[in-house]
């Protein structure tokens, strides 16, 4: 598939997809986020190129983690029949870069222990116990610093 496009949007055009990934047979609410009312919240769209469908999502807000300022993501995911093509892996890199834009340095999420694979491969580490999220299982806080960008050379004579 070509790359997808990514996508600032509105909850309501992710909201299926998530709803089916992560919370299917729950009632509408369990797929609905209290953070979703912070003012910088923001949501991400994967499109598939020629079709438009929506096939990726994921939700970024502020949100401290342990008293340091952050950003936290929910709603992480691909439609099933799409993963394994770098969708997720695109969402992810999107988000952290708007997360950068707005100057934040931390990014973290509550991540499913069996997602853990995909989290590390971004550069996320597990960020203390394990711990049970009924009913969707095992998790871990997965947490990565975003670096400063370097600062712009001197000028000249400076
Ligand atoms: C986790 C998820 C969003 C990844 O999306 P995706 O589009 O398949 O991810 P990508 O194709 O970008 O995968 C990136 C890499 O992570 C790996 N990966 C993906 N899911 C993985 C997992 N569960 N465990 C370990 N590695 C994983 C892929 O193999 C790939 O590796 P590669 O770069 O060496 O090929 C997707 O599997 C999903 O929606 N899962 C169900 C919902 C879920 O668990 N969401 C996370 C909630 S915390």
């Amino acid at each position: 598939m070509d790359e997808p496009r990514i996508e600032l949007v509105d909850r309501d055009v992710i909201f299926d997809l998530r709803r089916s990934v992560l919370r299917p047979g729950l009632p509408a609410q369990a797929s609905r986020y209290p953070e979703e009312d912070h003012p910088e919240v923001f949501h991400l769209a994967a499109r598939d190129p020629h079709s438009g469908a929506v096939i990726g999502c994921a939700t970024f807000f502020p949100q401290d983690l342990d008293g340091h300022p952050g950003w936290r993501f929910r709603g992480m995911a691909t439609a099933a029949e799409q993963r394994g093509r770098g969708i997720g892996s695109a969402v992810l890199a999107r988000g952290i870069a708007e997360v950068a834009d707005r100057g934040g340095r931390l990014v973290w999420c509550y991540g499913r222990t069996g997602a853990g694979g995909f989290y590390q491969r971004h550069g996320f580490s597990k960020y203390g116990e394990e711990f049970d999220v009924p009913p969707l299982g095992p998790h871990f806080v997965f947490v990565r610093h975003i670096p400063s960008a370097p600062a712009p050379p001197a000028a000249p004579g400076s």
